[in-house]
């Protein structure tokens, strides 16, 4: 099988196998046994479909998967990620005022902070774990003050979300999925007995004004925690992976100009996207380049390969963060368009450019191990070396 979408994620080189499939097989099936799949790879394709939610449902459209951690209890709630509306734009209504650029603007001191903390202990280290030391901690912290989890908890959910999600083995993956899942039934309760100026209180008096379910609270809760921990963590990481061979492009984007790092961040979510598809599935039978897809059929939108696809963006294989922001996938499309983005950005604004001020030079220390994910491109651990006497902490001209 040259192509498999359960193993492509976390391929060291993914993208000459998506540029086969663009250019060979631009609608193609893949089976195996019981499990069929139609993948759509150009960028109109993917773009389209994302934008056109009646054709492309989210509904059911994760059914042939393991949950996600997020999803478990989804038997009695519904998650914003396989919603369509208008239920799932009730579902949004109720947390998008926290996701805002208004919202997020001051939360930028607080980030600023957390980067910083994580930097002092480069001076005596000449390795960083840029992943597992740097990104996810700052992200578990970000997201987990503005849900109200308490710092004394962090750690705790984000071992057992990252077991559920990420371990191959069954039995550990199940108990940590079961922990994580009580966790939120419990703060949940918590909270509805002692509000506080949380998001999980604000999702419990919403429940409590019947405003939305019980169960939809505590799933659109957990998406809001993976979403928030998960993939800006994988973006920073990627990020500096794929800058790794290209000094003068971190140099620039360590000089801080605001104009010059918004648009990077652009490109590098492009470049290795960390959410590589998005599955939907059909309402009605529809043709796709000359070919037919049946009604109720899983299409995984294979964003990871619509942005390298040549036909939208010149020499797509170049990183090139000066390129001019032309729009990606990278955070989807459509009703469903990323809540998280402005906060994702504001992230990797702040992060990346502190990071590359602090360690200007630096080598990824091999081998790089991806964990498996049918949907992610992660890093969970991104040993770094800082050759000798090159360290320096805190310089940045933001
Ligand atoms: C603060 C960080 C983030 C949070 C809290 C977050 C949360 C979410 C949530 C809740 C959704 C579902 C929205 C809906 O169905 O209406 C979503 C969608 C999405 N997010 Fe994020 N996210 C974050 C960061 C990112 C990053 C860094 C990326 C990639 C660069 C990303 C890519 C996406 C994509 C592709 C979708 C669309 C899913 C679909 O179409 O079904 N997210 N995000």
């Amino acid at each position: 099988m040259w192509f498999d979408p359960r193993t492509v994620c976390f391929e060291e080189d993914p993208y000459p196998l998506y540029r086969r499939l663009r250019d060979e097989f631009p609608v193609y099936r893949w089976q195996d046994g019981e499990r069929s799949l139609w993948i759509l790879s150009r960028y109109d394709d993917v773009n389209e479909a994302l934008g056109d939610w009646r054709t492309f449902s989210s509904v059911d459209s994760m059914s042939d998967r393991r949950p996600a951690p997020g999803a478990r209890g989804a038997a009695d709630g519904h998650q914003l990620i396989t919603s369509d509306p208008p239920h799932h734009d009730d579902l949004r209504r109720v947390v998008r005022e926290y996701f805002s650029p208004k919202a997020i603007q001051p939360l930028e001191g607080k980030i600023e902070r957390e980067v910083g903390l994580r930097l002092p202990g480069l001076r005596s280290r000449e390795t960083i774990d840029v992943a597992g030391d740097f990104a996810w901690p700052m992200t578990l912290a970000i997201i987990s003050d503005i849900i109200g989890i308490p710092e004394e908890d962090r750690s705790d959910v984000l071992s057992w979300y990252q077991t559920a999600e990420y371990s191959e083995a069954a039995d550990r993956s199940a108990q940590a999925l079961s922990s994580y899942t009580d966790y939120f039934d419990q703060l949940g309760s918590e909270r509805l007995a002692r509000p506080r100026d949380d998001l999980i209180s604000h999702l419990m008096k919403a429940v409590a004004r019947a405003d939305v379910s019980r169960p939809d609270a505590l799933l659109l809760c957990k998406d809001l925690f993976e979403g928030g921990v998960d993939v800006p963590a994988n973006l920073i990481a990627n990020a500096v992976l794929a800058l790794a061979d290209h000094p003068h492009q971190r140099a620039y984007l360590a000089d801080g100009d605001l104009a010059r790092v918004r648009v990077g961040i652009e490109e590098l979510a492009r470049f290795d996207s960390p959410i590589q598809s998005i599955p939907r599935v059909t309402s009605d039978s529809i043709r796709r380049r000359g070919v037919v897809i049946p009604r109720g059929a899983i299409v995984l939108l294979m964003l990871g390969a619509a942005n390298r696809d040549e036909r939208r963006f010149a020499d797509p294989d170049a990183l090139d963060v000066s390129r001019p922001a032309t729009r990606n996938v990278a955070f989807g499309a459509g009703v469903h368009f990323c809540i998280g983005a402005p906060l994702a950005r504001l992230q990797a604004r702040v992060a990346l450019p502190e990071l590359f001020a602090a360690i200007p030079d630096y080598e990824v220390v091999a081998p790089v191990e991806r964990p498996r994910s049918e949907v992610m491109r992660a890093l969970l651990n991104l040993e770094l070396a800082v050759p000798a006497g090159k360290a320096r902490v805190g310089v940045s001209s933001r």
